[in-house]
């Protein structure tokens, strides 16, 4: 290989953005790479945000979201969307993150055209194929082709070698969300207005003990959804505390939520924040209720509780640490435990110890060393 390696990096929800921006603005920090970026725009408006925040121009737009879109249209404009894109740039490599529609489409379409594919968060499993639906699969089939697969944790880098993936391709780095949290911690500190559209809602429920909520499941849609804004409403009859709840776009989640909770005094259904806002959320609050993924990361790294509302999860890494608990989406239960972590302190501080199982914030750096190395080699 003469010249830079061409490595062509896809994404298209929140998350993924999250978490592949430290890794992108590492890749193009070094001459050895070129990089190009596609993002399917399987997200919108979310995907802006961090795109906007990040400072990050793609240079393929596939524009694919519809409201309330069904996995077989979205993976079907996905595989051959990107597997177009890939046509035109020639890339040598092709970079996914995770385990959404998105990313299970770019890895196959990689595949298909014998390119090796790089795995951001190799190595989740809930060992569940319907929870997280369809989360699990995707990462199985991306697992499955995937040519360096960057784990997070050494639970992660197990999980592939029982599947028989050589070990020598498998590299825990951590998860670049650390790198990507502290740098929205420091962009914060260096200009704390970035943060401050917050102030409205902080003032109006000043005194009150605040618990943050995310939700947005698909395997959760239906009963689990109904049964946790239950748990909400059941929550706010408290008046010392309040309940701040970015509201997912799914017009699945909006229904519910907006159908049980709008209009109640102590909760605050707001629009999906920014990163920064997000993260100035995950400070003020005393407790995060949630169903995410990269939340369960963020929340034991900032020493937050950090109740799932999942059977099972594919980060035990927060379990074990005692910053996480599986509470379901049983309306009892969630009242329950968050009645016990705000009125028993011991409780409460044995969960609340900052950890940080899943990375040091070098994630990203890592990550591009071994790909330095991996085209020497090829060269
Ligand atoms: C997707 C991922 C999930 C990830 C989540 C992060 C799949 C199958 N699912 O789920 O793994 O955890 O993103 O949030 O890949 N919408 C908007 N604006 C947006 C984003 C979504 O209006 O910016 C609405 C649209 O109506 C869209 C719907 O939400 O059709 C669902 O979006 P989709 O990406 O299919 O599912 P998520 O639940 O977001
Ligand atoms: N997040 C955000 N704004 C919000 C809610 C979440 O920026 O209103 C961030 C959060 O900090 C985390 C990521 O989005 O990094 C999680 O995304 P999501 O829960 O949508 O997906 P998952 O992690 O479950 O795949």
């Amino acid at each position: 290989m003469s010249g830079p390696a061409t490595i062509l990096v896809v994404f298209g929800t929140r998350p993924e953005a999250i978490k592949l921006f430290p890794v992108i603005a590492a890749l193009k920090a070094d001459p050895r790479f070129r990089v190009r970026v596609c993002v399917s725009g399987q997200h919108r408006d979310m995907l802006d945000q961090v795109l906007g925040i990040a400072g990050i121009v793609p240079d393929h737009d596939l524009d694919l979201m519809r409201p309330d879109q069904s996995l077989d249209a979205l993976t079907a404009g996905l595989l051959t969307g990107i597997g177009g894109v890939i046509d035109a740039e020639r890339p040598d490599r092709v970079m996914v993150q995770g385990d959404t529609a998105t990313a299970m489409a770019g890895a196959l379409a990689a595949y298909y055209r014998k390119l090796p594919v790089d795995h951001v968060e190799a190595g989740l499993r809930s060992g569940n194929i319907h929870h997280p639906w369809p989360e699990e699969v995707n990462r199985k089939v991306i697992g499955t082709l995937a040519s360096l697969h960057f784990a997070p944790t050494a639970a992660a880098a197990a999980a592939l070698r029982a599947e028989n993936v050589d070990p020598a391709r498998i590299h825990v780095t951590g998860n670049p969300v650390i790198d990507a949290l502290h740098w929205v911690t420091a962009r914060i500190a260096e200009q704390p207005s970035l943060a401050g559209g917050l102030a409205a809602l902080e003032a109006r429920f000043a005194g009150k003990r605040i618990v943050g909520v995310t939700s947005h499941r698909r395997e959760n849609f239906g009963n689990g959804l109904a049964s946790i804004a239950e748990a909400i409403r059941r929550i706010a009859l408290r008046d010392d505390i309040a309940v701040i709840f970015p509201v997912h776009p799914n017009p699945n989640v909006r229904r519910v939520m907006h159908g049980a909770l709008a209009g109640d005094p102590n909760v605050a259904l707001i629009e999906p924040l920014d990163y920064p806002h997000f993260a100035r959320l995950l400070a003020l609050c005393e407790i995060m209720l949630t169903d995410s993924g990269g939340v369960q990361e963020e929340a034991p790294a900032l020493g937050k509780p950090v109740l799932v509302m999942r059977e099972t999860t594919e980060r035990p890494e927060g379990i074990a640490a005692g910053t996480a608990r599986l509470v379901g989406t049983d309306a009892g239960r969630i009242v329950s435990e968050i009645f016990t972590l705000l009125d028993d302190k011991a409780a409460y501080e044995a969960m609340a110890r900052a950890h940080n199982p899943f990375g040091d914030g070098q994630a990203a750096r890592r990550i591009v060393e071994i790909l330095g190395d991996e085209i020497r080699q090829q060269a």
